[in-house]
């Protein structure tokens, strides 16, 4: 059985609901940032994904959460069901997006007819579902579409098989695979790859042994960069900076913090809760 510390899909499903309970305001805080920063991509694929669909088309946002902004976007445009087991979201969705509509379920066990849907659209929500249902939510996903049906999903890219960790300061469980075998899943499944993105970020970590007044402020030209946090502790100061795998941005960031108050500067792996809020632009 896959999973950690043992715990059924059942029990690694009631983490994930309990969680977004807890934090359904707190993420919707954290959406809504990213969106009034123009930073999130992930609408202008919705567009894309709004420009290949009928006329008054029939659309499911599987784990849709308060429906913000994505069911919203939807909704002006096309018919849509969203689901979310959590009821907190669900709550939230059926005050924010009123011309929606709402069921709370498990989206592993939707039972729409065959051929239901134009598309189904799902962000961030299957890599909280164990991998092991992956193939048959697809499977299902896949049967309630229309036979040109389109679906816009966000999959996990890494292999990770179980992991529960801290996100938005509640326990959350992420379970998901690789790129490829996602590929080779949906394939299986029935679909064709019409499109695919891979997502990752690399965090630049840099502690200063002088604060600077407005250290985010002065990098923000480097192209590279998508995100800065700066924390303090005295006179120390800590930037966390997000970058693009792969960018080359410490000489230009040592230049302009001043080689001589740079304690420590290191690239490594982003977090679990820094990964997925990173993903959200
Ligand atoms: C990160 S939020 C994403 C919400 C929304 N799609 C968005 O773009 O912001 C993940 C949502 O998926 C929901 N979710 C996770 N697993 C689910 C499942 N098995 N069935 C239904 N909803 C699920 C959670 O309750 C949560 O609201």
């Amino acid at each position: 059985m896959e999973g950690i510390l043992h715990l059924t899909p059942m029990e690694n499903k009631e983490i994930v609901r309990e969680g977004y309970n807890t934090i359904a305001s707190k993420y919707l805080e954290a959406r809504e940032e990213a969106v009034r920063e123009k930073r999130s991509e992930d609408l202008l694929l919705l567009q894309d994904l709004a420009q290949r669909l009928p006329k008054g088309a029939k659309v499911l946002d599987a784990g849709c959460g308060s429906g913000v902004p994505v069911t919203r976007f939807l909704s002006q445009s096309f018919k849509v069901i969203g689901v979310d087991f959590s009821d907190a979201q669900i709550n939230l969705a059926r005050q924010l997006v009123p011309e929606a509509q709402f069921i709370c379920q498990d989206m592993i066990e939707l039972v729409f007819p065959d051929n239901s849907f134009d598309a189904i659209c799902s962000y961030y929500a299957i890599i909280h579902v164990p991998r092991q249902q992956h193939k048959s939510l697809m499977q299902n996903f896949c049967r309630m579409l229309k036979p040109s049906g389109l679906a816009l999903l966000c999959m996990g890219s890494g292999n990770l098989a179980a992991d529960i960790d801290v996100y938005l300061g509640t326990r959350m469980y992420w379970s998901h695979y690789d790129a490829a075998t996602n590929i080779k899943m949906l394939e299986e499944c029935g679909f064709q790859i019409v499109w695919r993105k891979f997502s990752k970020v690399a965090v630049l970590e840099v502690i200063l042994r002088q604060s600077r007044a407005d250290p985010a402020q002065e990098l923000s030209h480097i192209q590279d960069i998508e995100r800065i946090t700066v924390s303090s502790d005295g006179p120390i100061q800590k930037l966390t900076i997000h970058v693009i795998p792969g960018a080359e941005v410490k000489e230009e960031v040592t230049r302009i913090l001043g080689q001589s108050n740079i304690e420590s500067l290191v690239m490594r792996d982003p977090t679990l809760e820094e990964a997925y809020l990173s993903i959200l632009k």
